[in-house]
């Protein structure tokens, strides 16, 4: 135990599977990969758990993407958790057709917490929002395991988590009022979601306005109860025509996610190893970690000298009714990386360049894709791409010439 966290997170799959389909989830479970499509063996999990000293604590997610209550030997595999690291573990479930022994013997387990995803408590949205499960049974479960934490001595703390959607979102008020005074969790997290490709469909129909945020945030901050919004709405109000004087760097999360199959990614990287065949993992990673992290410290430095270069002279041209943002600029071994959105209020297609110092113009290629504050801040009708402009530090372009690069939208 005396072992420095330095990670994060780490999230473990146990299963790739899941017993509901939600629309918004983040999943794209028609085209799982492969090494998910399993359940994860008692071998993989013992070496898993040897990574337990490398997190804070409530920070070990078992089945942060999937669904853990569908491992056939979930309980046995949290009672091999060491007793002292039992805090350092959360489990995350839908709930929604658990046995009542295995309900039972989460609410007498010694991790740190378990979260409950609840959407709803009325009957037509909670269907439309949890596809496959039922109100009546879900609702059952969650009274019995209340039930039997209140009468364990060890027993997880028990949070919740709702999805904010059109659909539900006048009713979260009411929701975190009654699930506070019948469960009395230790928290409640009312959350955006951020959906892949093939659903952006419905992600476009059933995503809060800025309005709808704003308001729900005003109702929830009257209720005597903890909750909290997610993280990155702390970003409203956003600021389309943002300042590129003052690009901000986001924070890296320094973090493990474990696949099904033994095969650890570090996130953030294309890192990935078969813990499988590792003798010593914890020795492994922390040694990987740390060569990580140096590279990511002289990263840094970098990332410091392109804000520099970019605070004095790119320039952006846009034609009127192109609205835009530089989101992110990094710079990466040998290549300055311009990230964000633009958007033509008129649905024209948007053209960009990047203009060298010699004038020469490089068309870019860009992604049509959902951008959530991009539509909250300029409405839903328009054009929208997202943009990653990859310039590589060719010999010809020294990093002094990068003070008069521009970038140039214009409609097509
Ligand atoms: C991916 S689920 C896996 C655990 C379990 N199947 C469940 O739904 O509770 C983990 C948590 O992420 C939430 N979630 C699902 N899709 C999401 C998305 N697109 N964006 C943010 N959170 C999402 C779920 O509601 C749940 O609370
Ligand atoms: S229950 Fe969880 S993993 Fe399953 S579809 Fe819903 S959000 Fe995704």
């Amino acid at each position: 135990m005396d072992e420095k966290p330095c990670l994060d997170m780490i999230t473990v799959d146990l299963t790739g599977f899941c017993n509901l389909s939600c629309p918004f989830c983040l999943n794209d479970f028609p085209k799982p990969l492969d090494r998910n499509r399993k359940y994860m063996d008692e071998k993989t999990f013992e070496k898993v758990l040897t990574l337990l000293p490398l997190v804070p604590d409530g920070c070990f997610y078992l089945s942060c993407l999937f669904e853990p209550t569908l491992h056939p030997d979930l309980i046995g595999f949290i009672k091999k958790i060491p007793e002292p690291y039992g805090k350092k573990v959360c489990l995350t479930t839908n709930l929604a057709k658990v046995s009542e022994q295995v309900i039972h013997d989460l609410a007498e387990s010694h991790i740190n917490c378990i979260n409950i995803s609840i959407d709803s408590l009325e009957d037509e949205t909670f269907k439309q929002l949890r596809t496959g499960a039922d109100l009546y049974r879900f609702m059952k479960n969650l009274e019995k395991l209340t039930q039997y934490a209140v009468a364990s001595d060890v027993s997880p703390d028990i949070r919740f988590i709702t999805i904010a959607t059109k659909l539900n979102y006048k009713e979260i008020p009411g929701l975190v009022k009654k699930c506070a005074e019948m469960f009395k969790p230790a928290g409640h997290e009312i959350r955006d979601f951020c959906i892949p490709l093939t659903k952006q469909e419905w992600g476009m129909k059933n995503k809060l306005t800025l309005s709808q945020w704003v308001s729900l945030d005003d109702e929830l901050s009257k209720l005597p109860y903890g909750c909290t919004l997610d993280d990155h709405i702390g970003f409203f109000p956003p600021n389309r025509q943002a300042d590129v004087e003052s690009p901000y760097f986001r924070e890296k999360i320094k973090g493990l996610r474990i696949h099904a199959d033994g095969e650890v990614e570090y996130l953030g990287s294309d890192i990935f190893i078969d813990i499988n065949r590792i003798d010593d993992p914890l020795y492994y990673f922390k040694s990987l970690i740390h060569f990580i992290e140096m590279d990511h410290r002289k990263t840094d430095e970098l990332q410091k000298v392109a804000g520099l270069l970019i605070k004095k002279n790119i320039t952006i041209k846009a034609e009127e009714e192109i609205e835009y943002c530089l989101d992110q600029v990094f710079f990466r071994s040998v290549t300055v990386i311009f990230m964000g959105w633009c958007f033509h209020k008129r649905n024209k297609p948007v053209n960009i360049y990047l203009v060298f110092p010699d004038n020469k113009k490089v068309k870019l290629d860009y992604s049509p894709l959902e951008s959530p504050d991009v539509e909250r801040s300029v409405g839903e009708l328009g054009t929208k791409c997202r943009f990653l402009i990859s310039v590589p530090l060719a010999h010809k372009y020294s990093p002094i010439d990068f003070e008069q690069i521009s970038i140039e939208f214009k409609s097509g």
